[in-house]
């Protein structure tokens, strides 16, 4: 069947969007390091605590001590309907975690008696309480125990305390609680990536808030986003117990398969993000008892910038961070969720405030132009 023309070269550029600047952003930039409102990530991970990111993605500047401390209140004080903890725990065992919070996450806008509420501050209160909300929906989420359960937050400690005890880490070192800080961090915001698109289009239907979270995570979950972050643990057990990881690699690479947590859409050079975790997870793995495993890890990074020059992107570290800080593997996708929850609301309202539909248009590559055949003279 004959195709119809148009220009090879133009649809190879534009297969993935790779390069296209499909609008403008205030949130964060890839131009020199990665940078939330004009603060690099590095700087925001030594010296602050992931609720002061999660407010400056949020609101735009960083809070001062009173405000910090008003914000870490509202935080606090959030609930989730105990009827919206039961569904996420009561799903067939056999639904993944993340498909669990999805539709947790869909279920809260049904309970949120101010959903139909517009304007900046509406979407402001409601990404602060999601932001709340979410790390509880995960603890009712994997919580295996029966009966009711009412996850809740010790308001004497920050966020990164919180999601430790609530999520199920069991790491009691002294780095695990600015390592936690540091990597949540790493994931508030990343420009244009896929699931923040996503929910940019869905918000750009002046659809809500919550739907637009709802569309990001159904978006964060593959293997070529977020997905890949939670299969980064099995893959570097693998490499590990097959006592050769070099080979390990190798024989993935023959099988024409990828190896998780390596290459990236936009550092072809190297992951910014990932070269300011390696160390705090070369720490960490000293002090928790994994410095085998992270053997392993250098060595599957050796062969991979030997036999592909791909270099490792943020989940190759962090997957190794989340492990060594005792979480288990179904949750490490979650945590990236967690995080982003706050550049995700902070590109929807910002969408919001200045929107316009986003609907591009499509290079036809079907048959040429035809007429519609009797049903009996069809082949
Ligand atoms: C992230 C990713 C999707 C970016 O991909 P991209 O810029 O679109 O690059 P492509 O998918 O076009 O890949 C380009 C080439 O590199 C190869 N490649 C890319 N990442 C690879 C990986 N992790 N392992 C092995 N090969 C890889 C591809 O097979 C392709 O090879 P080919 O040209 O011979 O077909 C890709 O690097 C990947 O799949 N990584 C693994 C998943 C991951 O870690 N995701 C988290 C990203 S933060």
């Amino acid at each position: 069947m004959e195709k119809s023309g148009g220009c090879a070269g133009d649809r190879a550029r534009q297969e993935g969007l790779e390069g296209i600047i499909a609008g403008e952003t205030a949130i964060s930039t890839l131009a020199d390091g990665l940078r939330y409102r004009g603060y690099a990530i590095q700087e925001l991970a030594a010296q602050s605590s992931f609720e002061e990111v999660a407010y400056l993605v949020l609101h735009g500047d960083l809070p001062d001590a009173v405000t910090l401390r008003q914000f870490q209140s509202r935080l606090a004080a959030a609930s989730v309907d105990p009827a919206v903890l039961q569904v996420v725990r009561d799903l067939p065992a056999t639904a993944p975690l993340l498909d669990r919070l999805r539709t947790g996450v869909s279920l809260l806008s049904h309970y949120d008696p101010a959903r139909a509420a517009g304007g900046r501050d509406a979407s402001l209160r409601k990404a602060e309480q999601l932001l709340a909300q979410f790390p509880l929906l995960l603890a009712a989420a994997r919580c295996k125990k029966t009966g009711p359960i009412t996850p809740t937050y010790d308001p004497g400690h920050g966020l990164a305390e919180n999601v430790l005890r609530l999520v199920g880490g069991t790491a009691a070192t002294p780095r695990a609680i600015p390592v936690l800080n540091a990597t949540l961090i790493m994931y508030a915001d990343h420009e244009f990536n896929a699931s923040t698109f996503t929910a940019r289009v869905v918000a750009s239907t002046l659809s809500d808030l919550y739907a637009a979270v709802v569309a990001a995570l159904g978006a964060l979950q593959g293997p070529l986003h977020g997905g890949a972050l939670e299969r980064i643990g099995e893959a570097l057990h693998e490499a590990f117990e097959s006592g050769d990881p070099d080979a390990w690699v190798q024989g993935l690479l023959a099988r024409k398969q990828r190896v998780m947590g390596f290459g990236h859409r936009v550092y072809k050079h190297g992951d910014i993000r990932a070269q300011s975790l390696q160390p705090l997870c070369r720490e960490l793995a000293f002090e928790t008892g994994n410095e085998r495993l992270e053997q392993a890890a250098e060595q599957v990074e050796q062969a991979m910038r030997l036999r592909t020059g791909l270099h490792p992107n943020v989940d190759w570290p962090s997957a190794r961070i989340f492990r060594y800080l005792g979480f288990s593997a179904e949750t490490f996708t979650p945590l990236f969720a967690l995080s982003r929850i706050s550049g995700w609301c902070a590109h929807i309202i910002e969408q919001q405030s200045n929107n316009r539909l986003i609907q591009p248009r499509a290079s036809y590559a079907g048959v040429t132009a035809r007429t519609v055949p009797r049903l009996e003279d069809r082949p």
